[in-house]
C-alpha cells in the first residue's frame, strides 16, 4: 500500500530529523527532496548550467559529501527559484511518493505541488532566532568561524528567497497541521508529529 507523509518547513526546523524519525517508525523510505536542489547548487558552483545540471542529476550526485555546505545551501536555493529546474525534479520525486510501501518526503512544497494527495502533511516551523541558534551551534561543531548575527541574516535571507519566489513558493498546505519546534524537545516533536500522523491512518 501507498502511504505519503509531506513534511515542509524551513530550514532547522527540525522536519530532516522529524522524517528520519517518522520513517524509521513507520519503516518508510524516507527523501530528503532538499538534497536534490543541494546537488544542483553543487553542479552549479561547478559551472554546469542549472536547468541541464537537473535534467541530467543522478543518484550519485546525491551522495556528494560537500552537499552540507553553507556555499551548497545558499546556491541550492538560488536554482530552486528556476522553474525548469523545479519541473526537471517533479516525477522523480512523484514517483518516490508512491513507492509500495509508504514514503516519507521533506522539502518546501511537498504538501502543495509535489504531493497534494499525500495522506499526511506536516508543516514543521519555528523562530528564525531559534533556527539560527541551531544552525549556529550546529556549524561552531564543525569548527566555522561565523558569528550568530551572520548565522540569522542567511537563515533570514534563504526563507525570503524561499517564500518569495514565485515558483512553488515554500507555504503549508491548507491541509497541514502545523508543528512549531521552537519550544519543543527533539523527542516531543517526534511525538508530536506521529500523533498527527496516527490521527490520518
Ligand atoms: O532543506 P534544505 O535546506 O536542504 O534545502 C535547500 C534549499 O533547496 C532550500 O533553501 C530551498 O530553496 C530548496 N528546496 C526547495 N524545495 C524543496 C526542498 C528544498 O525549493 N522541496
Amino acid at each position: 500500500m501507498a502511504f505519503t507523509i509531506a513534511i515542509d518547513g524551513p530550514a532547522a526546523a527540525g522536519k530532516g530529523t522529524i522524517s528520519k524519525a517518522v520513517a524509521a517508525h513507520y519503516g518508510f523510505a524516507h527523501l530528503d527532496t532538499g538534497l536534490l536542489y543541494r546537488a544542483v547548487g553543487a553542479r552549479m558552483l561547478d559551472g554546469v548550467e542549472p536547468t541541464l545540471a537537473a535534467q541530467t542529476l543522478r543518484a550519485e550526485d546525491l551522495e556528494a559529501t560537500n552537499l552540507r555546505t553553507h556555499e551548497v545551501a545558499q546556491a541550492a536555493s538560488k536554482v530552486a527559484a528556476i522553474p525548469e529546474v523545479r519541473e526537471a525534479l517533479v516525477d522523480f520525486q512523484r514517483a518516490f511518493a508512491r513507492r509500495q510501501g509508504g514514503a516519507v518526503l521533506d522539502g518546501r512544497d511537498i504538501g502543495t505541488v509535489i504531493c497534494p494527495e499525500a495522506e499526511a502533511k506536516l508543516f514543521v516551523t519555528a523562530s528564525a532566532e531559534v533556527r539560527a541558534e541551531r544552525r549556529f551551534k550546529e556549524l561552531q561543531g564543525k569548527g566555522s568561524e561565523l558569528s550568530f548575527e551572520q548565522v540569522l541574516a542567511e537563515v533570514k535571507e534563504r526563507d525570503a528567497r524561499d517564500a518569495e519566489r514565485a515558483s512553488a513558493p515554500m507555504k503549508a498546505a491548507e491541509d497541514a497541521v502545523l508543528i512549531d519546534t521552537s519550544e519543543l524537545s527533539i523527542e516531543a516533536a517526534i511525538a508530536a508529529a506521529i500523533e498527527e500522523i496516527e490521527k490520518r491512518r
